[in-house]
């Protein structure tokens, strides 16, 4: 055992000393395996850009390392994506003026063409808000044969309800049953419950009439006072039969700080078809008037139907009803005639309406849709179609105190009829097929959403507070900020710089003077507020009727808040607005895809930055028009650039351009300059993150080419691609790579000029 111990020692020296070497071999053999592995790594790097010195920006002189990786759940999306569409920078430069592929040539004529309008109170609280619907569906059936590239606002409006919808649906957030976030997601709950909803059938307007008083069409009816049944309608109900009243400013509203809001009282929402030769407000050709009637007698008979009411007692009340709509109607007049005719913000007391139109006790009716908030009989109201008004007032005294017509009690009908109009999207679903067929054969098709969009739309109506505190808490309210004022003020150093006609133009005190904000306000409201709020609200587990009857108070109880507020801000909305001195970016604008706080900043300034400049561009159209010559000479020259890289000056006349596509050109050649601006001074503060190995302006040029690529961002088409405008702005900055800039291809005298 001893003996073995010196044995032993060498041979462990020994050991240790071939461990040595080996150690050393394998030394040097790891380290010249980690000097290929980086200089691989570096080759990886430069044959893929990264380190082109221009792709760091253009403040630092030397290049650095890439920044670190966003590695977020939704970069990891936004890299997905990045990496599936076609790398920009792979090609030699005169790709720029085909980047998107296939795509490109099927969209095409197919282009959606698309100019929201703004989203006004009086519209909202008019139920205008789908108005559109119509309109989408008919181009969807034009062009369902192409690959029709979304717009970028119905991509965005699509993420906002797509948002709402998983709040909604969310389990984890357990919080008292009062709540008004549980009263909230109980609302979306009964609404997507359409097993109960077909079950109850008619049953629950059938109830509510009898709340009511009963309807004459049944046989029995308590008359009660006509004032009085209307009133209530549009206190409780939301139901507007015999006119229309919301609020919103005076006619001398010029924009500057806080506006004054005064009651309007407008002409109602006929059901009757009503349609206008251009001037005079008859129907047109007797025939096809004679159809759209007869399809009109139709629905009602069956929505009657439907009820349960007696065929024999619907014959003998219907030919009434008709023949009072149409008498209505024949006083309304479309918006252009009213315009013309300056029958628009016509301004009166109360008390000289009452002088006006005696049929109808319009200080009880006014109490009652503003309750409780007080209306006096001094108060100005503005009347958007007066003689409507007063005629409707002789037609009412004639149908409820004449002996002909009084006993029919068509009056009530008229107005049981208006409510159930109002309720319809919360009966079964034959109820709202028969409205559907009756629209589609006066040639207003309108696209079928799926039930959730349905719900949470309904829901934003009465719950729209609640949903956006909720949105507030998912969006990064304080990169939204920045970026928002950084592009702001990027966007006011670039006006600024535009040659003005005169030394000192409005529209540039206008835009310093503005003060961007999100929307709604930071401070707007807390949890145990809004609880406040709505805890008199009643929302029942299964009772998707009733809780859409207290959803119609809620929004009565809206409509009285644009007294106090300067604006209601709709969930919904995507695009900015002007409201007094302040431009208001709505939260909805701040979503993914097109935006997300763990982005790195040079995608959101891209994508979403671009976005918002344009928008304010658009906003502010007119007055530069007015006041400028640059955006003029901008785009012409972009134009001439554009047909000179493509072959000539034949082809750029080959698409002549209207004065749209011009303006289109400069706000959408200026807010990318603006957005690259602005990222630029944000790169002086503050170090970005990368996604998929770009990052800096390299990564902002892919993001913005990604963007261009999967939507149409813009309001009128232009023929050639976003990325054209990308190869422009490269010509005269240092901003974008050498392989960009194509010089060989561009005249000198384009350099200068545009
Ligand atoms: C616009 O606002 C200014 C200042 O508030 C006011 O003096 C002017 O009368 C307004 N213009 C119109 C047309 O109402
Ligand atoms: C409604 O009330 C007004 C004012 O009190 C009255 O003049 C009018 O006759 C009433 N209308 C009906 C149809 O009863
Ligand atoms: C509506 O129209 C469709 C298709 O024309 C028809 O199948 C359906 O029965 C109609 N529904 C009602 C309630 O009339
Ligand atoms: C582009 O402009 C240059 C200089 O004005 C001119 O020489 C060239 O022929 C033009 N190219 C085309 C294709 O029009």
């Amino acid at each position: 055992m001893i003996d073995e111990s010196p044995l032993a020692m060498p041979q462990s020296v020994q050991k240790s000393r071939l461990t040595t070497k080996q150690l050393q071999i394998l030394l040097v053999l790891g380290s010249s395996i980690i000097v290929l592995l980086l200089l691989g790594l570096c080759l990886h790097f430069i044959s893929s850009g990264a380190f082109d010195p221009w792709a760091v920006g253009i403040n630092t002189a030397s290049p650095r390392q890439a920044p670190p990786p966003c590695l977020s759940q939704a970069c990891l999306k936004a890299a997905e994506r990045l990496s599936a569409s076609a790398d920009p920078f792979a090609q030699p430069c005169d790709h720029f003026l085909f980047n998107c592929g296939p795509k490109e040539v099927l969209s095409s004529g197919g282009r959606e063409k698309r100019r929201g309008e703004a989203e006004g109170q009086s519209g909202r609280m008019q139920g205008e808000r789908w108005s559109n619907r119509g309109r989408n569906a008919g181009r969807a059936r034009e062009t369902e044969t192409f690959a029709v590239t979304p717009s970028v606002q119905s991509a965005q409006r699509t993420a906002v309800l797509q948002l709402i919808r998983e709040i909604l649906e969310s389990t984890d957030r357990p919080g008292s049953e009062d709540s008004a976030e549980q009263k909230a997601r109980r609302f979306y709950s009964t609404c997507m419950d359409t097993e109960r909803i077909e079950k109850a059938g008619p049953e629950p307007f059938l109830k509510l009439i009898e709340k009511l008083g009963g309807w004459a069409v049944f046989g029995k009816w308590n008359r009660r006072d006509f004032n009085a049944t209307l009133s209530l309608l549009m206190k409780d109900y939301f139901t507007f039969p015999f006119f229309n009243i919301y609020v919103g400013s005076g006619p001398s509203d010029n924009n500057t700080g806080h506006q004054q809001k005064y009651i309007q009282i407008d002409q109602p929402d006929i059901q009757i078809p009503v349609e206008w030769i251009s001037k005079k407000p008859i129907p047109i050709s007797r025939k096809k008037k004679v159809q759209d009637l007869r399809h009109f007698l139709l629905s009602r008979v069956q929505l009657l139907s439907l009820l349960g009411v007696p065929s024999s007692s619907t014959s003998q009340h219907m030919g009434m009803f008709i023949q009072l709509s149409s008498e209505l109607a024949q006083f309304t007049s479309p918006l252009l005639y009213r315009l013309q005719h300056q029958l628009l913000y016509h301004r009166l007391t109360v008390g000289e309406l009452q002088a006006q139109a005696p049929a109808i006790d319009w200080l009880g009716c006014l109490q009652a849709s503003f309750h409780p908030l007080t209306v006096r009989e001094s108060d100005v109201v503005y009347l958007h179609n007066l003689p409507y008004i007063t005629h409707m007032s002789k037609i009412i005294r004639k149908w409820w105190f004449t002996k002909k017509f009084s006993h029919s009690d068509t009056l009530h009908t008229f107005m049981i009829l208006s409510l159930l109009n109002t309720v319809i999207p919360a009966l079964d679903s034959r109820f709202f097929e028969i409205q559907r067929n009756f629209s589609a054969v006066l040639g207003n098709m309108e696209e079928v959403v799926p039930r959730w969009s349905h719900c949470v739309q309904q829901t934003e109506i009465g719950f729209n507070t609640v949903l956006q505190n909720l949105i507030r808490e998912r969006v990064g309210v304080a990169e939204a900020e920045d970026l928002m004022h950084s592009v702001y003020s990027s966007l006011k150093s670039e006006l600024a710089d535009l040659p003005w006609r005169n030394q000192n133009p409005s529209i540039l005190h206008k835009v310093m003077s503005l003060s961007p904000r999100l929307s709604p306000y930071t401070e707007f409201t807390t949890k145990e507020k809004l609880d406040e709020q709505y805890s008199n609200v009643v929302i029942i587990e299964g009772d998707y009727f009733s809780n859409y009857l207290q959803s119609l108070i809620l929004q009565r109880k809206n409509r009285n808040k644009v007294f106090s507020h300067m604006s209601i801000s709709n969930t919904l909305a995507v695009t900015p607005h002007l409201t007094g001195n302040e431009i208001h970016f709505p939260l909805g604008m701040f979503l993914p895809p097109l935006f997300h706080a763990s982005f790195p900043r040079a995608v959101n300034y891209a994508v979403l930055g671009m976005l918002m400049a344009k928008d304010i561009l658009h906003l502010l159209m007119p007055h530069i028009q007015a006041q400028s010559q640059a955006p003029e000479t901008v785009s012409q020259c972009v134009w001439a650039l554009y047909g000179n890289l493509t072959g000539g000056p034949d082809r750029a006349q080959q698409a002549p351009i209207t004065p749209a596509q011009r303006w289109e050109t400069w706000a959408q050649y200026s807010a990318l300059q603006i957005a690259l601006q602005a990222y630029q001074d944000s790169l002086t503060q503050l170090e970005d993150t990368s996604l998929s190995g770009l990052y800096h302006n390299r990564l902002f040029f892919a993001a913005f080419l990604q963007v261009s690529c999967d939507f149409e961002l813009h309001y009128d088409h232009l023929p050639f691609a976003d990325s054209f405008l990308l190869a422009t702005i490269c010509m005269k900055s240092d901003f974008c790579p050498q392989s960009m800039i194509c010089s060989h291809n561009i005249p000198e005298h384009f350099k200068q000029s545009c």
